[in-house]
């Protein structure tokens, strides 16, 4: 093996330019051997800086990090977990990114494997994971409970339906009609509710080639139709996305309703003549949803300049029957999510005053 090289073996770790995590390999002492795309990226250098650098130079506590690297080379423990923090851009500008660091042998025992996540990314994994078994579990509940309901629902109305025949022409039918008629007309409000809840589980979908541009311009236009004045609507779209197949009117039906709910939130605004909503695609590498992994997928984002989600149901938008406005029914992004999810991908909301991203991915071919 030549010393001089830094990368020797560089071919052999191609693989790990797949990985959305950072992955360095380096040498017992630290001086970097390979590092893989993402810890570029994240790092903001080139493949050239990192390799060739002494991996301590990028962190905070750079003793640990030497420390474990150290003692995994001489086999004092196998592998070391702990957290850390990266330095990165160049000094005087550099910020630090927290990160557990996982360093572990290879076969090789001239090289330390480096693992690198980011909190937040690790965080954000957690989070969806969670969110897609909640909406899963909540969605059976609603499932059932919508059934219960409606069975008894058609008994109800109808009963109501002979009291008031049974009372017809007589003085107290006169009395009692605004009591039968309150019945029969609830029971048909219920019976709309469950029909709604029921609804994304019923239909079958429509397979087709979908372009995303479409959809988008498609819920532009039903939302500029419905708000004339006050709002802007910006697309900013990334036109190299390829086409794939999904059922198109239910991908509409749920960028309506997010679009929908951005132009609700953007009341004031829009009697400020302030308010917009972006409409922005991407195209997104690598990317983990649920528990499966894409190689492509599409992103699209919809942003609005309003208020935010409210606090207190910021958690828990998703789920049926949370709203955070009168009169809403809290069903908007439930339907959504379970669209997306046919779709196997998935939609998460970052919101904070003035800025509310919704975002959703889908996997391409
Ligand atoms: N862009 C947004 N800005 C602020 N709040 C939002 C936004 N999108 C959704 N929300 C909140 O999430 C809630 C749930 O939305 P949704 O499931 O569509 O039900 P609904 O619109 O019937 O209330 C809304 O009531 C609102 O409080
Ligand atoms: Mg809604």
């Amino acid at each position: 093996m030549n010393e001089n090289d830094p990368n020797p073996l560089g071919a052999n770790f191609a693989a790990f330019d797949l990985l959305a995590t950072m992955v360095a390999v380096v040498r017992p002492g630290g001086d970097c051997v390979f590092a893989n795309t993402a810890f570029e990226d994240v790092m903001r250098l080139s493949r050239r800086t990192v390799q060739g650098a002494n991996l301590s130079d990028w962190f905070g506590d750079a003793a640990r990090l030497a420390d474990a690297v150290s003692a995994v080379a001489r086999n004092a423990i196998a592998s070391s977990r702990f957290d850390g923090l990266l330095r990165r851009g160049l000094r005087p500008h550099e910020d630090l990114l927290p990160v557990q660091v996982i360093v572990s042998q290879t076969d090789n025992p001239e090289l330390v494997l480096v693992e690198l996540i980011e909190n937040a990314q690790q965080a954000r994994q957690d989070r969806e994971e969670r969110t897609l078994d909640q909406v899963q579990a909540t969605k059976e509940l609603v499932r059932n409970l919508a059934h219960e309901i409606k069975n008894p629902l058609g008994g109800i109305r109808g009963a109501a339906q002979l009291l008031a025949l049974e009372l017809q022409g007589t003085e107290l039918g006169l009395e009692l009609n605004e009591y039968t008629q309150v019945i029969v007309h609830e029971a048909d409000r219920l019976q709309v509710l469950v029909d709604r809840l029921l609804a994304p589980h019923r239909r079958a979908q429509v397979v087709v080639d979908v372009n995303i541009h479409e959809v988008c311009e498609r819920v532009r236009s039903v939302i500029l139709a419905e708000y004339p004045r006050g709002l802007r609507i910006e697309r900013d779209y990334d036109t190299s996305l390829p086409d794939f197949r999904g059922d198109r009117e239910q991908l509409i039906q749920a960028v309506l309703n997010i679009a929908q709910n951005a132009a609700q939130a953007l009341h004031a605004q829009i009697a400020e003549g302030t308010a917009m909503i972006t409409l922005q695609t991407r195209v997104a590498r690598q990317v983990t949803i649920g528990k499966q992994r894409w190689r492509l997928a599409l992103e699209l984002h919809v942003q609005d300049n309003g208020p935010g989600v409210p606090a207190e149901i910021r958690d828990r938008i998703f789920y049926p029957l949370v709203s955070g406005r009168d009169g809403g029914s809290g069903l908007g992004l439930t339907l959504a999510q379970t669209i997306a999810q046919q779709h196997q991908g998935m939609i998460d909301c970052d919101s904070e005053p003035g800025r509310t991203d919704f975002r959703i991915t889908l996997p391409l071919p």
